[in-house]
């Protein structure tokens, strides 16, 4: 490809560790392993994952599972902190030092800003973010630009907005400094109380077009991608200002009247009642295909930097 990029034994904390090229190259490879998925592989045969999950999860931890075992490889780790000796006061670095001995790479995903940065600070093997508090998800916004990629055929060119909880959204932090490398005009359409968190808007201010809005009625017409998040209710300090938002966004056959044809709605799932039922099954909505985006970027990242693939 001409572009010297270099994965193996690499952590995946930020997505802000990624330039425009390495994040190309990894959706390239993202796209190589599709067939893979669907017949599997003997790729990753003896290679362990541990996934230390100390915050609820589905898709995250499930999706790194099947795209390690799609690849012949092996899973263990605990999805409930609370059997683990955490419970028992064990503190992360030991959990990790421990966890290093059994696998090759570990997905950690926790309720504290900085906690897989920390994680790979003790560990000698990699460490991925499986999503760190509200700081950020990279692998959720590598399999997002993967689906826009592949729906749209283009990053390039589009007009993208971000609906939704835009301070306590790990997704949408991720997502936009990723925009922030391409050539996007970027909305972001959110309560006054939640608007994207500052220093987020300030680094991507500095590359991209960006405007914020608190509704999205007059953006609708002329939008390609609209991303939706869901209030992140577990992450606000005080109930009596989630219940001022709740429900403040949802978007139903009404709010898509007048969008464009070609569309695409995404989530990062879970949703609650942001996307009516309704919009399921039409041309729009796209969120159901990003989960299986998220098993071939996941085996992508895992051949990545287990050297399996150069
Ligand atoms: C998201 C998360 O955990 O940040 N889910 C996911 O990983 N797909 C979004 C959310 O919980 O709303």
């Amino acid at each position: 490809m001409g572009v010297s990029v270099e994965f193996e034994g690499r952590d995946i904390i930020s997505i802000k560790d990624f330039s425009r090229e390495e994040i190309n190259y990894i959706l390239n490879i993202a796209k190589t392993m599709d067939p893979l998925a669907k017949r599997g592989s003997e790729m990753l045969k003896g290679k362990i994952l541990a996934t230390l999950f100390f915050e609820p999860s589905t898709r995250t931890r499930l999706s790194f599972e099947t795209a390690m075992q799609k690849l012949g490889g092996s899973t263990i780790g605990f999805a409930e902190a609370e059997i683990a000796s955490i419970k028992k006061g064990e503190n992360l670095a030991d959990t990790v030092r421990t966890v290093e001995n059994y696998a090759d790479v570990i997905v950690v995903r926790h309720p504290l800003e900085g906690a897989a940065r920390l994680a790979a600070e003790f560990a000698k093997i990699p460490i991925i973010n499986g999503g760190s508090g509200a700081e950020e998800h990279p692998t959720q916004a590598l399999l997002d630009l993967y689906t826009i990629m592949k729906e749209k055929g283009k990053i390039n060119g589009l007009k993208i907005a971000l609906v939704g909880d835009l301070r306590y959204g790990r997704t949408v932090h991720s997502l936009a400094y990723a925009f922030s490398l391409f050539n996007i005009e970027l909305y972001l359409v959110s309560p006054e109380s939640l608007k994207m968190r500052k220093e987020v808007l300030q680094t991507i201010k500095e590359k991209i077009t960006v405007t914020e809005k608190t509704s999205l009625e007059e953006i609708i017409p002329i939008i390609d991608v609209l991303y939706v998040t869901r209030i992140q209710k577990e992450r606000f300090p005080d109930p009596a200002e989630y219940a001022k938002v709740k429900g403040s966004y949802k978007i139903d056959l009404t709010t898509l009247k007048e969008a464009k044809k070609d569309l695409i709605v995404l989530h990062p799932l879970p949703r609650v009642d942001e996307i009516a039922a309704e919009v399921d099954n039409t041309p729009y909505a796209r969120y159901f295909q990003q989960v299986w985006n998220g098993i071939v970027v996941r085996m992508a990242l895992l051949a990545l930097i287990l050297g399996a693939v150069k």
